[in-house]
C-alpha cells in the first residue's frame, strides 16, 4: 500500500487538464455489452475503476484492447458470460452496471450483489424493482443476484428515488426491450445524458435523458458506435477548490459550466472568483474564504461528491459553515481526520457544523473512501507542516496522477510505499 505525503503551504499556480469523467466512462463500457459489434471509446480516464471494468468485460467474455492513452476498442460480440463475480463487485460496486446490459441482451444475468461501503448501505432495490417491471424475475441466492427473462416488455417505471445507477441499468435494460419504456422520477445526472447519447450514437431511441422523464423505444440491435466521454466535473471542481484554498492562480480544462452551476454557485459565495477561459475555469480568490452552507442533493443540486471537498475548505473559511449530507447515510468519515488536522467540526445526525480555524496542521490520516481522500489531499495543502495520507489507493479510484498534477502546479507533494502497514505487533 502506498501513502501520500504532503508539506502544505505552497500555493497553486498553473493550468491542469481534466480527464474523462469515471460516472460516465463506467457505464458507457458496460453499455458496450449491448452491442453486437464494436464500440470505440475515447477520452476514457485511466483509473483502477476502469481497469476494474475492463477486467469485467473480458470475464464476460468482451474483447477489449486499449488502443490509446485514452481510447479503448470493445468487442462484445463474443460475450459468453453472464456473471460478475464477488471477487470484482467487492472492489467496484459499479460492477452492477453490467446486469441491465446482460439481461437485455441475453436475457439472463447474475451479479454478486453488493454490500454496503464506507459510505453507505446503498442497496439496489430500486435497480431490481426496474427490471421486474420490465418482465425480469428477480432471485437472490448465495449472495448472488439474478435476473432471468423470457422476453423484455417495455413498461412505465416510477423510481422510488432518483438513483443515478437504477436510471442507467433500467434505461439499458429497456434498450433492446419490446415497444417503450418510460421511466419516471429518473436521475438527471449529466452521466445519464451520456449514457444515452452513447447508446443513440449505436442506434439507440432514447429521448429525454437528462431530464426527470426518459423514454426508451426499444430497438431490435445497437450497432458499432464511436464516442468520446464527457469531462469529469467533480475532478474539475476538486482541483477549482484546491486552488481556491491555496490562494492559487489556476485554470482548469475543460469544464462545462451546466454541469456545474450549483458547485460553481457555491464557490462564489465562499468569496472565490472564477472567470471562463476558453473551455476552461479560471479560479482565483482576493480575501479571505467566506463560509457557506451547503445540502447535497441530486443534480442539479449540489453533488455529494463534492461534498467532502467543501467540507475541508470549510475547515479554513472565516466563520461557521453547515454541510448537510442528503444522499449517503454515513459519508462524514473525514470528519474525525480532518479534525486530527486541527478543524473544529461538529456532527449532528447529517449535518456537520464546521467551524473555520486560522490554519491546519499535518497529521497522518486515514483515506476511508474516494472523494474522503481527496478531501485530505486538499487539507494536505493548506496544513502547516507534514501531512501523511494512508490507504491513498481509494484515490486512484477516481484520480488520474492526482499528486503529479498537483504537484506540477506546484504543490509539495509526493507518493512512497506505506511501511506503517508492514509493523507487527
Ligand atoms: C452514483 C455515483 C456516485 C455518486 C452517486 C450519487 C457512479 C459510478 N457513482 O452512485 O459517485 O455519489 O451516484 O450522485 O456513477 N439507493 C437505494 N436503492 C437503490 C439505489 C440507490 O436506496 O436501488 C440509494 C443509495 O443507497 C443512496 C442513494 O440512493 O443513498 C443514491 O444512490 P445512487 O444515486 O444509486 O448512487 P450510485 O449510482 O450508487
Amino acid at each position: 500500500m502506498d501513502k501520500i505525503i504532503i508539506e502544505g503551504g505552497m500555493p497553486l499556480k498553473g493550468n491542469i487538464r481534466v480527464m474523462g469523467a469515471k460516472n460516465s466512462a463506467l457505464p458507457v463500457m458496460a453499455a458496450s455489452l449491448l452491442i453486437q459489434g464494436k464500440s470505440v471509446l475515447h477520452n476514457v480516464p485511466d483509473l483502477r475503476d476502469v481497469k476494474t471494468m475492463v477486467a469485467l468485460l473480458r470475464m464476460l467474455g468482451a474483447k477489449v484492447q486499449k488502443t490509446e492513452s485514452h481510447s479503448y476498442l470493445i468487442d462484445a460480440s463474443t460475450c459468453n458470460q453472464f456473471e460478475a463475480p464477488y471477487e470484482l463487485v467487492k472492489t467496484m460496486r459499479a460492477s452492477v452496471v453490467v446486469m441491465g446490459p446482460l439481461v437485455s441482451r441475453f436475457l439472463k444475468a447474475r451479479i454478486s450483489l453488493p454490500g454496503g461501503c464506507a459510505i453507505g448501505s446503498r442497496p439496489i432495490d430500486i435497480h431490481l424493482k426496474g427490471f421486474e417491471k420490465l418482465g425480469a424475475e428477480i432471485t437472490i441466492t448465495h449472495g448472488y443476484v439474478e435476473a432471468r427473462a423470457e422476453k423484455l416488455k417495455g413498461a412505465d417505471i416510477t423510481l422510488d428515488f432518483p438513483s443515478v445507477g437504477a436510471t442507467e441499468n433500467i434505461m439499458m435494460a429497456a434498450s433492446l426491450a419490446d415497444g417503450k419504456t418510460v421511466i419516471k422520477n429518473a436521475a438527471c445526472e449529466p452521466e445519464i445524458k451520456d449514457l444515452a447519447d452513447f447508446l443513440n450514437t449505436a442506434g439507440g431511441n432514447i429521448c429525454g435523458a437528462g431530464t426527470d422523464t426518459i423514454e426508451i423505444h426499444g430497438v431490435k440491435e445497437l450497432n458499432n458506435a464511436e464516442f468520446s466521454i464527457i469531462p469529469d466535473r467533480i475532478e474539475a471542481g476538486t482541483y477549482l477548490i484546491a486552488a481556491a484554498m491555496t490562494n492559487g492562480y489556476v485554470t482548469v480544462t475543460p469544464v462545462i459550466t451546466a454541469h456545474q452551476e450549483s458547485v460553481l454557485e457555491k464557490m462564489a459565495e465562499a468569496g472565490i472568483y472564477l472567470e471562463k477561459n476558453g473551455e476552461g475555469l479560471t479560479v482565483y480568490r482576493k480575501g479571505t474564504l467566506l463560509p457557506i452552507n451547503i445540502k447535497t442533493m441530486v443534480f442539479p443540486g449540489f453533488p455529494t461528491d463534492m461534498q467532502a471537498q467543501f467540507m475541508a475548505m470549510a475547515c479554513i473559511a472565516e466563520g461557521t459553515s453547515i454541510i448537510s449530507e442528503t444522499i449517503f447515510e454515513n459519508r462524514f468519515m473525514h470528519v474525525p481526520e480532518l479534525v486530527r488536522m486541527g478543524a473544529n467540526i461538529r456532527v449532528e445526525g447529517s449535518n456537520a457544523i464546521i467551524a473555520g480555524v486560522p490554519s491546519l496542521t499535518g497529521a497522518h490520516v486515514m483515506a476511508s473512501d474516494l472523494r474522503a481522500s481527496a478531501a485530505l489531499v486538499l487539507a494536505g495543502l493548506v496544513a502547516n507542516g507534514a501531512t501523511h495520507i494512508h490507504r491513498i489507493y481509494h484515490i486512484d479510484r477516481g484520480y488520474e496522477l492526482f499528486e503529479k498534477k498537483l504537484a506540477t502546479l506546484g504543490a509539495r507533494i509526493h507518493r512512497e510505499r506505506d511501511v506503517s502497514n508492514e509493523y507487527h505487533v
